[in-house]
């Protein structure tokens, strides 16, 4: 029988409270333990504690210290995976008008790469490749898009290869894309397979993986800059960094900050919308 999600898993009292279980194990995951001090994430460990069996903060402690396998699947617990087509409408607006143009000025052929990382189920990685679609396609033919979705959780990216969306996640979706690429059927919202095909899904860990290279524009939104520790951070801003070509183009979450590094990785192009560009000194 399935377990019903709004059962309560109630544990008994063990010495470890679930704050000081957070603490002690988020940065054990490269997390930060700050900002998950909800119920509703404190349910779903009692949760994940109830189906192994365990009774108690405590055993569990122990569990995940041991089993490299159960670190993921409490650092899926602890990180949300919501999104939306269009999240920030306004830095989509940025994109078309004052990124995508001189990226494409250098560019009359070739691969425009762009990586969506922690791209959920793909609303973030297909919003960008409709922007293309419906703003630049058709004035650059020789110019391939590349888009490269990343997550590592292979439940998400089944989803995203899927292309089937509730109303909810289609709120930001201006009405004139939505009515040309999605159909309607039994109540959920289905991507055209031309936008489908336009993006490649693959599992990938940002904190512990070599990142992919040659990028011209990276997606990093509501992820590392929000849940990771700044020790994590720091880290994922050096692949970042190291992904990017020379004057690539940094997007992060509306309410992230990037950590203070020296010497300076990135500089704000436009700070509402938190897009950056990669710094290179010019030579002396
Ligand atoms: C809140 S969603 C962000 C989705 C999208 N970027 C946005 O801003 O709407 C965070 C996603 O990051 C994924 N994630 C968590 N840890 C990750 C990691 N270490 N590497 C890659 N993706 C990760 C989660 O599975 C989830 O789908």
């Amino acid at each position: 029988m399935g377990l019903k999600s709004n059962r309560n898993f109630s544990i008994s009292k063990g010495p470890m409270s679930f704050d000081q279980f957070l603490k002690e194990i988020a940065p054990l995951l490269g997390l930060q333990w700050r900002p998950f001090q909800r119920r509703g994430i404190k349910r779903k460990v009692e949760r994940r504690i109830y189906e192994l069996g365990f009774s108690c903060f405590d055993e569990y402690h122990l569990k995940v210290r041991q089993d490299p396998d159960e670190k993921g699947s409490l650092s899926k617990i602890l990180t949300v995976t919501l999104s939306r087509f269009f999240r920030d409408q306004e830095v989509f607006d940025t994109l078309g008008h004052s990124i995508f143009p001189p990226i494409l000025q250098n560019k009359a052929e070739g691969e425009l790469n762009i990586w969506s990382v922690g791209c959920a189920s793909g609303e973030e990685p297909y919003s960008l490749s409709l922007l293309w679609n419906q703003q630049f396609k058709k004035d650059y033919p020789e110019v391939r898009l590349f888009v490269l979705a990343t997550d590592i959780d292979e439940k998400m990216l089944r989803r995203a290869k899927e292309g089937r969306y509730k109303k909810s996640s289609l709120r930001e979706m201006p009405m004139k894309i939505l009515q040309e690429y999605f159909n309607e059927e039994d109540g959920l919202f289905v991507l055209h397979p031309s936008i489908k095909g336009s993006v490649e899904f693959k599992r990938h860990d940002i904190l512990t993986e070599e990142p992919f290279l040659g990028m011209d524009l990276i997606f990093c939104r509501n992820l590392v800059f929000t849940y990771f520790s700044k020790e994590s951070q720091i880290k994922v801003l050096a692949k970042l960094f190291r992904s990017l070509k020379e004057t690539g183009y940094l997007v992060i979450g509306k309410d992230e900050a990037l950590p203070l590094v020296y010497p300076t990785l990135f500089i704000p192009l436009f700070s509402d919308q938190k897009i950056y560009q990669k710094f290179t000194p010019s030579p002396q």
